[in-house]
């Protein structure tokens, strides 16, 4: 069984060509290729070709929230995103602080079949900021766990993240921070700042993320390792990340289609669905994050796509979960944020959003050229399409979109995963 794109756009560039995979491979490229007869044809013209999505952030809630979100249901928004491989981070309940609960994840992920579900492993016991976790059993697991992160929380000790920076370097393994001050916030429930303010919320002020960043950055120099900042949210930490990446200190960051578009105006509805840690913040932030992301002082996008129930959500704003989906619309924000205005070329949005994601990870067969003898890891996008965004038409199980309504560019016609169809014109294949 073989798939045949045809007439489709290398990364938006050049003449369209014809693009065969067979055995989970790129087999042929070129114009007027024939047809085999067994192949299942994507027809592809207008449309482009990029290598396969990679999200280092998302929740997948299984084990323990199953209600809000299974394996099942978020692998198939991953797919309908355009995504090949996931990280899904580790609280869970129980936490994913074992390889008990690495390997099931996993083991899930490939029964399922429609993207890789790499298992994030906790940095420490219960996620409780003081115990380290055996990274090395997990790592040597079936989930061969190759990102921890205690997501959610921070690492806010800083002996501990420096014992765990220090073990991770010896692994070869990645830590990713969730960059959260938390005696800077405490109740907080909204960026710090004047809409808070006038709203009566409670603020999260951007130093509580910047001083974190800045402490990492200076304790992954000292122990010569490598950190990764997840969803950066401010100005401040563009400017830290810049001054870290210059100094030579392994520092990668990633940002949400979110907080690239979102700002903190959109708090006065106290509607529940706009609540998320980081919260969104100022229209200069997600200025700040736009031209850093361009200018690859901000290395990929991730969607820390944090699925809720109903009743977790439509609530009063201060009891509302944190957290939006994400996986179904990252593609649309980036192509809406960057790609329209000229920040991003298409051949820029496979760097962000698949060979850097791959790269920082570790990830061999994602992330890879579009060449003769690659593994098919593969989306096809219709750069022309327009969508309205509906959570209750989204695969996951929750529907807690804050893009609810709201039409985008651009919309994934296929994906590909080892060269299976794993969605295609907005459909898992049964
Ligand atoms: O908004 C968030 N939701 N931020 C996080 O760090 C965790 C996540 C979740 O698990 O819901
Ligand atoms: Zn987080």
């Amino acid at each position: 069984m073989s798939v045949f794109i045809r007439s489709v756009r290398r990364y938006g560039e050049g003449d369209p060509v014809d693009v065969l995979v067979s055995d989970g491979q790129i087999t042929d490229i070129g114009a007027g290729l024939a047809i085999p007869d067994d192949a299942d044809v994507i027809d592809a013209a207008d449309q482009i070709l990029l290598p396969g999505f990679v999200d280092l952030h998302t929740h997948l809630r299984e084990p323990g929230r199953e209600y809000a979100e299974d394996i099942e249901t978020g692998s198939a928004a991953a797919a309908l995103g355009g995504f090949t491989a996931v990280f899904a981070m580790a609280n869970t309940n129980p936490v994913a602080d074992s390889p008990v609960v690495t390997d099931h994840v996993w083991h899930r992920g490939q029964q399922v079949g429609l993207v890789d579900v790499h298992p994030v492993g906790a940095v420490t016991m219960g996620l409780d900021g003081k115990q380290l976790t055996e990274m090395g059993l997990m790592a040597a697991g079936v989930g061969q766990v190759r990102m921890f992160s205690d997501d959610g929380l921070c690492v806010h000790d800083p002996l501990v993240m420096r014992r765990a920076l220090e073990y991770a370097t010896g692994l070869g393994v990645l830590i990713a921070q969730h960059a959260e001050e938390p005696r800077l916030t405490v109740g907080a429930v909204a960026h710090e700042g004047p809409n808070a303010a006038r709203l009566g919320l409670a603020g999260w002020p951007r130093a509580a993320e910047e001083s974190i960043v800045a402490r990492d950055a200076l304790l992954a120099r000292d122990a010569g390792a490598r950190v990764h900042i997840c969803h950066a949210s401010t100005a401040g930490t563009v400017e830290i990340l810049k001054w870290a990446k210059a100094q030579g200190i392994s520092i990668t960051a990633e940002v949400t289609p979110h907080h690239l578009l979102l700002d903190d105006t959109r708090l006065a509805s106290y509607d529940g669905r706009n609540r998320v840690n980081p919260p969104l913040r100022e229209t200069s932030d997600a200025e700040a994050l736009r031209r850093a992301l361009a200018q690859g002082v901000i290395d990929c996008v991730a969607t820390d796509h944090a699925p809720h129930a109903e009743h977790e959500k439509v609530c009063e704003f201060a009891n509302a979960r944190p957290g939006m989906l994400g996986l179904q619309t990252a593609l649309s924000v980036v192509v809406e944020t960057m790609v329209r205005p000229g920040l991003l070329t298409w051949r820029d949005v496979a760097r962000v959003m698949s060979e850097n994601p791959a790269r920082i990870v570790g990830l061999p067969d994602q992330g890879r050229p579009l060449e003769i003898g690659e593994p098919a890891n593969l989306t096809v996008v219709d750069p022309d399409a327009t969508w309205t965004v509906e959570g209750s038409a989204l695969a996951s199980r929750s529907d807690n979109t804050p893009f609810e309504s709201m039409t985008f560019p651009a919309t994934v016609t296929a994906t590909l995963l080892r060269g299976k169809i794993t969605a295609r014109d907005g459909k898992c294949p049964a």
